[in-house]
């Protein structure tokens, strides 16, 4: 990062004295000040809960420009990347800072491909859960039990550790979630077919069954790949900072991945797209399009508590290019499934025009996010709805190593220990119970 020459004066109107703070100047996006010595120049803290305002690191893995809609990983646009690379492609983009060159991505790929089996032992966890239990509580459990197998990459400072780890996490991660899924309908395991791209061999571990063989479709299988790259990493979310926060303390890359994956299941997270789907439902349910003026006069209801899931996002207040995309690829698959007609569908893309039309959205800046078309394209293939969320997660992997791995190389960075502003009661002495 670089000093500006310009410097920020804090002025305090009861004549404490002011101090100079330094700026600093990012390649592209918002300068920063610095506030590292307020406290110790001043006694005072910043104040900033959700961090609408606040940096809390240096990055040159992703870029996002919220007000013209722009996502760069590495300084590729998303766009590019979704049409021109496969997910692995985009893992090592994220990983190592470059797209491999053939060499390079045959190397990684097989790597990749040469750890997606699971310890045999990590099937006896599911067995502790209840068939009908939620993905997501399966995928905590089962990410965080990793750090129980691979003793050989578990020291977070020591970088072939990482690099293993990374490696063995990416691979593992369509393996245990397919093996959540078989769980929850009493089907067998299916292993890892090495033959099959890093996608078709999630199809396949999710759909094959012993009794025959599978064949993955392969609009189906570019779908779903397309899906993985959308999702791979997107700055400081909660999820990313989840992981840095958690990683900071010198933890095992396994238990702050673990970490990234509960703070993802929220429904104003990645649990969006999880909501969003049974919103479209619930309006299908009830009437339909018909219902939609309805659904929305709720929605701007606030005493109703009902917001318009897979809209709205903290950084982006313009169109999510991630939605663009997610909706390209669902038409691609809908029509390869002779699904055109889907009613879920239409019925997203007229709920979509009425929010962007409704002067309530418009004033809030509030449109379409990645979690708004990704659950009919993914339901459309196949995946059951409790299992969204765990493929935002496994699409998610690579990005919270990479971050997790950005911030644990930089010689500078420091365990993470936000302070507050303390409202609570002033010190009072305790009473005899007899006297309470
Ligand atoms: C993801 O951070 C990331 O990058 C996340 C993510 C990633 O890739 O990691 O992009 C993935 O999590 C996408 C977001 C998925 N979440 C949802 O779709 C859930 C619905 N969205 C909202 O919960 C909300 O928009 C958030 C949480 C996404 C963002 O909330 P903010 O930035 O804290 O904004 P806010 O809640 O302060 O909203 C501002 C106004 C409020 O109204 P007023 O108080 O100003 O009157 O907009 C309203 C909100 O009530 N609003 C919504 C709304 N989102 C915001 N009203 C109705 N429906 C919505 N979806």
């Amino acid at each position: 990062m670089t000093p500006s020459d310009v410097k920020a004066t804090l002025s305090f109107s009861d004549g404490s004295p002011q101090i100079d703070l330094p700026l600093y100047k990012g390649t592209i996006g918002p300068d920063v000040i610095d506030i590292r010595k307020l406290y110790g120049q001043t006694g005072k803290f910043t104040y900033d809960p959700g961090f609408l305002s606040t940096a809390s690191c240096n990055s040159t893995i992703t870029y996002i420009d919220g007000d013209k809609g722009e996502l760069l990983y590495r300084g590729y646009p998303i766009e590019q990347l979704a049409v021109n690379c496969d997910y692995l492609e985009t893992c090592y983009l994220l990983l190592y800072g470059e797209l491999p060159n053939p060499s390079q991505k045959e190397e990684f790929v097989n790597r990749v491909t040469n750890h997606t089996m699971v310890n045999e032992q990590m099937q006896f966890f599911l067995r502790g859960f209840r068939r009908d239990a939620h993905p997501m509580a399966v995928m905590t459990g089962l990410v965080g039990a990793m750090s129980a197998f691979y003793h050989d990459s578990t020291d977070i400072n020591n970088p072939e550790h990482r690099e293993i780890a990374a490696i063995r996490l990416i691979a593992k991660m369509p393996t245990l979630v397919a093996m959540a899924y078989k769980y929850t309908i009493g089907q067998p395991y299916i292993y890892p077919k090495n033959d099959l791209s890093y996608a078709g061999n999630f199809m396949r571990m999710m759909f094959a069954t012993p009794c025959e063989e599978y064949k993955p479709n392969d609009v189906l299988v570019r779908a779903m790949d397309r899906i993985f790259t959308l999702h791979a990493d997107h700055e400081q979310n909660a999820s990313t900072s989840t992981v840095r926060l958690c990683g900071s303390s010198g933890t095992n890359p396994f238990a702050a991945i673990a970490a990234g994956v509960a703070c993802l299941w929220g429904p104003a997270h990645g649990g969006a797209n999880e909501a969003a789907l049974n919103m479209l439902e619930d309006i299908q349910r009830n009437g339909g399009v018909a219902k939609i003026g309805e659904f929305i006069k709720q929605v701007k209801d606030k005493n109703s508590g009902v917001k318009l899931m897979g809209f709205g996002h903290r950084v982006y207040k313009n169109y999510d290019p991630r939605a663009k995309l997610m909706r390209e690829t669902c038409h691609e698959v809908l029509n390869e499934l002779g699904l055109h007609n889907d009613p879920m569908f239409k019925l997203a893309m007229e709920l979509e025009k009425i929010a962007l039309e409704d002067e309530y959205f418009v004033a809030r800046k509030l449109y379409p996010n990645v979690d708004f078309y990704s659950g009919i394209v993914q339901r459309a293939i196949g995946i059951p709805v409790p299992l969204f969320t765990a493929i935002f997660a496994l699409a998610r992997t690579v990005g919270w190593i990479a971050q997790l791995n950005e911030m644990i190389g930089d010689p500078e960075y420091k365990i993470g220990r936000p302070r507050q502003l303390f409202v609570g009661a002033t010190p009072r002495d305790v009473k005899p119970i007899a006297q309470r």
